[in-house]
């Protein structure tokens, strides 16, 4: 059977990745390899996030686009599968009558059926129900030879409601996948050739309390830690209020655990943590960055922060700015407010303008420009362990890799380095990467 090509265009987090990654390894069975151009595809895919309305609006410019596609290639399907699936439904083939799949966040195990079902009866699938136990949680994938990194799924959904926030919504309720499971995975990766694992939630530090783990999340650190083959180990995303004292200490005791934490605060206003139902004041937070510091001296620290929150004041967004020169983030993705519908944020007043907001943001980002190129100009000089993950996209006599710490660094060296970590001096600080000469 002629093989035919699928063509996958993913927005949205890392969870979303790895979901587009699932759905390559789903598809191959039908015959389905991938491409990267449109033009030629037989499927195309488009996984989608509506985390905020930019996001949601990408999707349907997108689609704009690949609504064409059909004159010249009437057997084109076309399916939009996630987040903005899950929310939308049948909603969409209004928008997009040229659909043919609509298949939300439960249901990426049933693609190649309803594939064949909407060719058969020639009429749009649209499925969105969401399933008690999620069989499409955790679709073992096959990385390519040579590929260094991968992310495993540990648990979906998320219970948490923060006001602001979508998610809980779209990805249905907490599960986590069975500890068992995930050990296979990873050995089965590691036998792979795979250097590096991340594992995968929206809040892996409740793991194991919901339903199908029954083992807590530092425990499953300390298992995945102990794997042959597997360097590196990462995770996201954490909840300040759910990072236990069992994980901190995993940072001094798992020695694969690299050094750098995703740890989103939102505000430095505690006023503002509590309107957006996040359980922890901006004290709780420095206490964890605190222990966080006090058991591994070098971690890195990034985070995520929402500006123009509803009752957002001057002095809250001050707060914010104090919060992060007391801790001086490594890197930092901040957003101004955007409202979602169906969120407990809609009914709250003190809307902020979205002049306000843009200025806010703009601001706050200047301030960690100087604290991202501060970190990084402090690394001048200093002997780094590296793991390469490729060839330099700019300068093909560059290879490129990164820090434990999640730096990027980019140094002369050929292809063969490619999986291996070496030690490299770094010698030059810019804003987004480091420059490094590889020790013999
Ligand atoms: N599960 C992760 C975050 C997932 S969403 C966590 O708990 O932190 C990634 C980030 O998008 C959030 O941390 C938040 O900063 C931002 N975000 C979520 N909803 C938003 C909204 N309605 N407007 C603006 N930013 C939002
Ligand atoms: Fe959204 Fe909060 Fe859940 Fe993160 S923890 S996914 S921000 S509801
Ligand atoms: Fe976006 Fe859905 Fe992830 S809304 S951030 S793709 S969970």
């Amino acid at each position: 059977m002629a093989t035919k090509k699928l063509f996958i265009r993913t927005f949205g987090c890392q969870m979303n990745v790895h979901d587009s990654e699932q759905l390559e390894e789903l598809l191959k069975e039908p015959g389905y390899a991938r491409t990267e151009s449109a033009k030629d595809a037989d499927l195309i895919i488009v996984n989608t996030c509506s985390i905020r309305d930019k996001a949601e609006q990408k999707v349907y410019s997108q689609l704009g686009r690949y609504r064409h596609l059909k004159k010249t290639n009437p057997h084109l399907q076309i399916g939009v599968c996630g987040c903005v699936a899950q929310q939308q439904g049948e909603r969409l083939l209004e928008k997009a009558p040229f659909l043919d799949l609509v298949i939300g966040t439960h249901n990426l195990d049933r693609l190649p059926e309803c594939i064949a079902r909407a060719r058969q009866t020639g009429r749009p699938v649209v499925e969105t129900g969401f399933r008690k136990a999620v069989p499409s949680i955790g679709i073992p994938t096959l990385p390519a030879k040579h590929t260094v990194s991968a992310f495993i799924t540990i648990m979906q959904g998320c219970d948490n409601y923060c006001a602001f926030c979508v998610v809980p919504y779209l990805r249905g309720r907490e599960e986590s996948r069975k500890f068992e499971d995930i050990l296979a995975e990873a050995r089965a990766l590691a036998a792979r050739g795979v250097k590096e694992v991340t594992l995968l939630g929206q809040n892996v530090n409740s793991y194991g309390i919901s339903p199908g783990g029954g083992r807590s999340f530092a425990e499953l650190l300390r298992a995945i830690g102990g794997i042959g083959g597997i360097e590196r180990v990462r995770f996201t995303t954490s909840h300040p209020k759910d990072l236990s004292d069992d994980i901190v200490a995993c940072f001094r005791d798992v020695k694969t655990l690299c050094e750098s934490i995703h740890l989103p605060v939102q505000s430095g206003s505690d006023a503002v943590l509590a309107r957006m139902n996040r359980r922890y004041t901006s004290a709780d937070y420095l206490d964890r960055v605190r222990k966080l510091r006090e058991a591994s001296p070098e971690i890195a620290i990034s985070s995520d922060i929402i500006v123009g929150f509803p009752g957002e004041a001057e002095q809250d967004y001050q707060k914010t700015l104090d919060l992060m020169e007391k801790v001086r983030f490594d890197t930092l993705f901040s957003f101004q407010y955007s409202e979602r519908p169906g969120t407990a944020a809609v009914g709250l007043d003190g809307k902020v303008s979205p002049e306000e907001k843009r200025r806010r943001l703009i601001e706050l980002q200047a301030l960690q420009d100087r604290h991202t190129q501060e970190k990084h100009d402090r690394l001048v000089g200093r002997t780094v362990e590296v793991l390469v993950d490729g060839k330099s996209r700019n300068t093909p006599r560059d290879v490129t890799g990164r820090t434990r710490s999640n730096k990027i660094v980019n140094f002369a060296g050929g292809g063969e380095l490619i999986g291996k970590t070496v030690r490299v001096r770094i010698v030059e600080a810019f804003l987004h990467s480091l420059r490094g000469e590889m020790l013999g």
